[in-house]
């Protein structure tokens, strides 16, 4: 079932000085529960569709649709997740991760109940009245994850997430939110310029042109397994060479 819809989008931005072509003509269709990775050179305009996604600027031209219904203000029903893990330090873990019920007035006991559930489940337990500096980057990642699911979202918004995080513990953390996110049946659209990350974890990865960015190519490598047991596989370099031609030129 098709969840996500972008129609035909185009994005410029207006300042005083200048007007900015960031996307010409986007389309694209995002099935239910599929990881979809976009990528493409930076500045070409990768944030600013998840920014049109989530529903915080409108387009230009053009549409977007969450499950048939027009994106055209912020929507509960999508959660984001970012570079920087932005916890806040002055919180314990499990208040971090219902700071989303919390802002929504929705904070039941069914809803701490989830948010606790979550953390469980997910390795974190022993840490939830633990303060943010007390856990290593990749769990402070792990626990971002958390809070982002615990606002139940519709559709995962993650802005290169792990750009931030030494190259080992990046390799964990993709293994970790890539489990998370398919254990939890959510719907998952990633933007990166690492054309590994996009294979290891991705379902479909959508190349996008220079700015203003346009939809290049789509690539579906069916590889299967954790990130890391795909990056193992041994048409893991082929694909990575055929898309980083498209990407470079
Ligand atoms: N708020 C803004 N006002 C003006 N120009 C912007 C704004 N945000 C982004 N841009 C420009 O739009 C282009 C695409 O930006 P962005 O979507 O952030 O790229 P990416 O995430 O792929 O690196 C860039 O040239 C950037 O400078
Ligand atoms: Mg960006």
């Amino acid at each position: 079932m098709e969840i996500l819809k972008i129609d035909n989008v185009s994005l410029i931005y207006q300042t005083d000085e200048a007007e900015t072509e960031a996307l010409k003509d986007v389309n694209l269709s995002i099935q239910e529960g599929e990881f979809v990775a976009v990528i493409g050179p930076s500045g070409c305009g990768k944030t600013t569709i998840l920014t049109l996604i989530s529903g915080l600027m409108k387009p230009t031209s053009g549409k977007i649709y969450l499950d048939g219904e027009i994106i055209d203000r912020p929507v509960g029903d999508i959660g984001y997740m970012l570079q920087r893990d932005h916890l806040f330090p002055w919180r314990t873990i499990l208040s971090n991760t219902l700071l989303g019920p919390e802002l929504q007035k929705k904070k039941t006991p069914e809803a701490v109940e989830y948010a606790s559930g979550l953390i469980d489940k997910y390795g974190l337990g022993e840490f939830k009245k633990a303060y943010p500096n007390q856990l290593s980057g990749g769990m402070r990642q792990r626990a971002a994850l958390i809070r982002t699911l615990a606002y139940r979202p519709k559709i995962l918004l993650l802005d290169e997430p792990f750009s931030a995080l030494d190259y080992q513990t990046r390799l964990k953390v993709c293994d970790d939110v890539h489990g998370i996110i398919k254990s939890e049946k959510k719907t998952a659209i990633l933007v990166t310029h690492d054309i590994s990350e996009a294979i290891s974890l991705a379902d479909r990865i959508v190349v996008l042109t220079h700015r203003p960015a346009t939809v290049k190519k789509i690539y579906e490598p069916k590889l299967s397994g954790s990130p890391l047991a795909r990056r193992e596989d041994q048409s893991f370099s082929r694909w990575f060479d055929v898309i980083y031609k498209d990407v470079s030129v």
